[in-house]
């Protein structure tokens, strides 16, 4: 986005400009109008716009067009209603975004010329669409050539992040753009088992997945929470398993369309065998385990029989329903973590596992895949699973949806499954997006869990063949090109366990927007510097153009402290939420609660990535970074009284310990950049202790034996940064 301080100048043409003005005018649409007069409307500024993802090839020649605000689009070839709408969309955007300059711009500088054309794709909302699309913003205005629709939305997405304001008004960035996706599957998964999400919430998300030429959204409509659609097949699913909150079939169309209107196609996950509490609400009659514990511990455990034909039956109908509201070609069938004790507890599947040789659940489970594979391919759709299908042979068929470690993605492929990647892209470990960001889905070693941290779990009883499954396998060579061209792409799940409607936004958004980059964008676009320079415009831009998580932050501070909701976000733009489900542990421990700050803060903080590279610019030998520096330290250093008198309300008075550690750390960087480097014995505990908190920041192995925990479940991410003004090292793994 346009700051302030951008200049404005006239006829300041450079020869890399001139080089694009003449690749500009040979742009392969008719009739453009030459016009000598529009050269002299253009401007120049130092900084390049914020694209993301970052598309195949861009130049900018630093220079851009005034923008009225007002769009004259004209069509090659006549636009289909879904591309009229997207158009219409675009001017909404255009309009958000540069605000409304008409009558101040309208006279000097016409409507903005927007020429599109685009090939015939029979294709389109599948995974073979024509995605790819070239973009010339120039003087004559704007040439938008696409392969086929999908082009033209993704297209219209670059377009809208090449549009800036300044104190002039609006305009839009001078580029030449050439731009293709590298992978077909690019999505997002949204939990809404766990809790429920407003179809206005769903659509929010889909606004913005277009803007990051994101087109999957896995929807996660059933687990041991809720089921979550209307049935009139089984309307005991309906009555019994949804709590009341549940999407009508009315409702499910309109989301499918609106979804088909932006390019993305919605794919189902109704999950069995396990993860099932819902379904047997309605069929306790289904259950491995009879009775049904109404309650049980843990409502992910309950699981289908899958030796009934009963249960076969209520798949079939089940998903005929579904597959037909859900009309993509893919279907999730779901077939993660069924718990091995839910089948060998009850003789009459132990009998049926030795009568047909079934020596694991895993085979007993892998003949349940097979069937619900036929079921689904005679209703004409592919069946996709999570990767526990994959440990036992089945269909070659069968898409696995990699997620508990990366080395599936070397098996799968090479048994020729189609995969997608989850692994590695977990949102809901409220990870920052510069570790989601560098984990590539050709890596079969990028994800899992350490030696130490297998060690650990098996320490704790979990099961070993589990924690195989988990563990990374980091002697895996590089994928083979013939592996490779099974991988279809990947997806950022984020389980809602520790997510409401009203946050959803903000655990989103940003942080998908990186993933959506390495889902789109070249291997080699990997500066995470850069990434995050970006990210903030972007975010920025999502605000005016789709979501809504910043009203949300501030609505949930506010209400944390209605008076004086400052201190609360000066605390969180220094502090981020524990990680890798340590937060999951913290909340339990506070009794379930999502109404503390840890909800407000997000799991990247602009604020701590800007007060890093700083540091980092300092201590490179930049002095110029001192003021700005010791503006952030101060205003953190200054917050802890501040926020000590707030912190009077439950959601707050946990966090003061985090608040005061914040302040001594701040007050240590203070005294640093003032040449006193020595700690106080107190205060080195202190960045002991957060550094401990944020270097174990992926060890998912410490969550489910956590019994202390910092206040507000929250730890100081800027600790490493002061350490290094410091001049010690920290332990906090640094960013590739
Ligand atoms: C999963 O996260 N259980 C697929």
């Amino acid at each position: 986005m346009a700051s302030d301080k951008m200049k404005f100048r006239k006829y300041p043409f450079t020869k890399k400009m001139l080089l694009i003005l003449a690749v500009c005018s040979g742009a392969n649409i008719a009739h453009s109008e030459s016009s000598l007069q529009n050269l002299s409307n253009i401007g120049i500024q130092d900084e390049s716009p914020a694209l993301m993802p970052m598309p195949v090839s861009a130049q900018f020649s630093g220079g851009f067009i005034p923008f009225s605000g007002k769009v004259a689009v004209s069509w090659e070839n006549a636009p289909t209603l879904v591309l009229k709408k997207a158009v219409a969309r675009f001017i909404s955007r255009a309009n958000a975004l540069a605000g409304d300059n008409s009558s101040r711009q309208e006279k000097r500088h016409p409507a903005l010329h927007l020429r599109i054309s685009y090939g015939k794709d029979p294709d389109w909302l599948s995974v073979h669409a024509k995605e790819s699309y070239t973009l010339t913003s120039g003087p004559e205005g704007v040439v938008l050539t696409a392969a086929g629709p999908a082009g033209v939305l993704h297209g219209l997405a670059t377009l809208t992040q090449l549009i800036g304001h300044d104190a002039q008004g609006g305009k839009i960035f001078l580029a030449n753009i050439s731009d293709a996706p590298r992978f077909a599957w690019r999505g997002i998964m949204i939990d809404t088992s766990r809790h429920f999400m407003d179809v206005s919430t769903i659509k929010r998300q889909m606004d913005a997945m277009e803007m990051l030429k994101l087109n999957v959204l896995h929807f996660h409509l059933s687990d041991g929470a809720g089921f979550r659609v209307e049935s009139r097949v089984l309307p005991e699913l309906t009555e019994k398993g949804t709590n009341g909150q549940y999407y009508t079939q009315e409702q499910v169309r309109d989301l499918v369309a609106y979804a088909a209107d932006r390019g993305i196609r919605i794919v189902p996950e109704f999950d069995v065998p396990g993860h099932a509490m819902a379904f047997l609400l309605a069929h306790p009659e289904l259950a491995a385990r009879r009775p049904v514990d109404l309650n049980v511990k843990n409502k992910n455990n309950p699981a289908l029989d899958p030796t009934l034909p009963e249960t076969l039956e209520f798949v079939t109908r089940l998903y005929a329903e579904m597959g037909s509201l859900f009309p993509d070609a893919y279907f999730h069938a779901g077939g993660d973590e069924v718990s091995p004790s839910e089948w060998t507890k009850n003789p009459e599947i132990v009998a049926f596992m030795k009568k047909n040789g079934f020596e694991t659940t895993q085979e007993l489970q892998a003949d349940f895949t097979a069937k619900v594979q036929k079921i689904l391919e005679k209703q004409n759709k592919i069946m996709i699973g999570w990767d526990e299908i994959s440990e036992a042979p089945i269909s070659s068929n069968v898409v696995v949806d990699v997620w508990r470690s990366s080395k599936f993605i070397s098996s799968a492929t090479a048994a020729h499954h189609p995969v997608i990647v989850s692994a590695g892209y977990y949102l809901d470990l409220l990870q920052p997006s510069s570790q989601y960001y560098l984990v590539d889905p050709f890596d079969p070693s990028a994800n899992g869990i350490t030696e130490q941290q297998a060690a650990a779990w098996l320490k704790k009883g979990t099961r070993p063949s589990l924690v195989n499954a988990f563990r990374k396998d980091t002697t895996l060579g590089p994928l083979t090109e013939e592996q490779k061209s099974y991988i279809l792409g990947g997806e950022a799940p984020l389980w809602s366990e520790l997510v409401t409607d009203e946050m959803l936004d903000a655990r989103l958004w940003p942080r998908a927007a990186a993933v959506a980059e390495r889902f789109w964008s070249p291997e080699g676009v990997r500066d995470v510097g850069d990434m995050y320079r970006r990210l903030e415009s972007i975010d920025q831009n999502l605000q005016v153009t789709a979501i809504d998580s910043k009203i949300n932050v501030k609505r949930m501070t506010k209400r944390l402290s209605p008076a004086n909701p400052d201190p609360v976000m000066v605390l969180a733009s220094a502090t981020v939420p524990l990680r890798s489900y340590k937060m999951n542990r913290y909340v339990a421990h506070h009794g379930n609660r999502l109404d503390e700050i840890g909800e407000t803060v997000s799991p990247d903080s602009f604020s701590a990535v800007r007060f890093g590279s700083l540091v980092d610019r300092y201590l490179a030998g930049d002095k110029s970074t001192v003021s700005e520096m010791r503006k952030m330290l101060q205003e953190w250093k200054d917050n802890d009284p501040a926020f000590l008198k707030i912190a009077t309300s439950s959601g707050l008075s946990d966090a003061v310990s985090t608040s005061h550690d914040l302040a001594v750390i701040a007050g240590a960087g203070l005294d640093a950049l003032d040449d006193q480097k020595d700690l106080s014995k107190d205060s080195q505990a202190i960045f002991d202790r957060q550094d401990a908190m944020l270097s174990s920041g992926d060890d998912v192995s410490g969550a489910g034996t956590m019994t202390e925990f910092p206040g507000g479940g929250l730890i100081v991410v800027i600790e490493p940064s002061v350490r290094k003004l410091l001049g010690s090292s920290s332990g906090v793994p640094a960013a590739k």
